[in-house]
């Protein structure tokens, strides 16, 4: 708010002053005397001061000069009921940037008095606008890189958890080319709601799903052989370490309980928390599925890959119970979709 200081050691004059100035939404402080004056102009820096010329202990022109080399850039308005040339001119000469005379009518206050305040402070008001838009912007810059370290921190702890599991390379990528492919095919053809937002999340989660991994022994992840009752219980922990893991970052509260819950199943009989499928988060299941097809159709420690086929088949047995029906069903689709996409791209190449 542009601030203006009032300097005038008759009440009255002030008074009416600061009356019309704070009506136009300045604000507006009071001096009754030089000393006063100076110590208002360096406690609060105003834009503008109206400075009478004529004060007792301390003149108008002995303010203004210390005002002057003070800070150059307060504007100063002499105030006076009669100046001599001599004074006037002193004042010109010490940088006052204009005069008004008292006493005031009503309208020289509202008309001359507030298009000189407006002229003044015009460039102020300038300034300051420009300072803002200026603050906005570095914000604005400050955001994008915030968000893009956070994009970087996120791809890296991405990356630490599959160099650590050698069978899961690449295992969090192609989660995440599923999901989103599951995603288009629920907005296209089964009417669900999913725009730019959720799209960044599934990438954010299905990227994590299984950041927790990180926590769990590589005995247990790497082994050959089938997994003992406590082995799997240990690779049961993975949900629950990730939400610990991520739980300091703020920007991704919102995809925590997603991560969390990609593998619980539609009956209530998954981990960590048996959830039942209403409860469970859109997210979580799209990704339960791709995460599922991707297992299998990826050589493990303890078998071979399986058929896409095969793979397609275990999930249309398991809905209903592990999955949601019209996940598995839109990822079918999709899938079958993009496979002819690729034939007819594959058989016009050899053409
Ligand atoms: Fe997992
Ligand atoms: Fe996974």
């Amino acid at each position: 708010m542009l601030e203006i200081l009032v300097v005038d050691d008759e009440q009255e004059i002030a008074k009416a002053l600061q009356c019309l100035l704070s009506e136009k939404g300045y604000s507006v402080r009071v001096a009754y005397e030089g000393k006063a004056a100076l110590e208002a102009v360096k406690k609060h820096r105003p834009h503008l001061v109206f400075l009478d010329i004529r004060m007792p202990l301390m003149s108008g022109l002995t303010v203004l000069r210390n005002i002057r080399d003070y800070d150059r850039s307060i504007k100063v308005i002499m105030v006076t009921a009669f100046g001599t040339k001599e004074i006037v001119s002193e004042a010109w000469r010490l940088g006052a940037v204009d005069f008004i005379r008292k006493p005031f009518t009503k309208s020289y206050l509202e008309h001359e008095v507030m298009a000189k305040v407006s002229a003044q402070l015009f460039e102020d008001l300038r300034r300051e606008i420009d300072e803002k838009n200026e603050l906005i912007n570095q914000l604005k810059h400050l955001s994008k890189r915030v968000s893009r370290n956070f994009y970087q921190t996120v791809m890296s702890l991405a990356t630490a958890l599959e160099s650590r599991d050698r069978y899961t390379h690449g295992h969090s990528e192609r989660v995440e080319n599923y999901s989103k492919l599951i995603a288009k095919e629920l907005k296209d053809n089964h009417e669900i709601e999913i725009d730019r937002k959720f799209i960044e999340n599934l990438h954010i989660e299905s990227r994590l799903h299984d950041i927790g991994k990180i926590a769990i022994s590589d005995t247990v992840l790497n082994k050959k052989g089938k997994l003992t009752d406590e082995e799997y219980d240990e690779i049961k922990r993975h949900p629950g370490e990730s939400a610990r893991i991520l739980a300091p970052l703020d920007n991704i509260k919102e995809n925590i309980d997603v991560i969390y819950s990609h593998h619980e199943r539609i009956d209530g009989k998954g981990y960590p928390n048996r959830k039942p499928g209403e409860k469970i988060p859109l997210r979580a299941k799209i990704i339960a599925v791709a995460d599922a097809f991707d297992a299998m159709t990826s050589n493990r420690p303890y078998r071979k890959a399986m058929s896409q086929d095969f793979a397609f088949k275990e999930l249309n047995k398991q809905k209903d119970t592990q999955f949601d029906a019209m996940i598995v069903d839109a990822f079918s689709n999709a899938f079958k979709k993009k496979a002819g996409v690729s034939r007819k791209e594959e058989i016009m190449m050899k053409i």
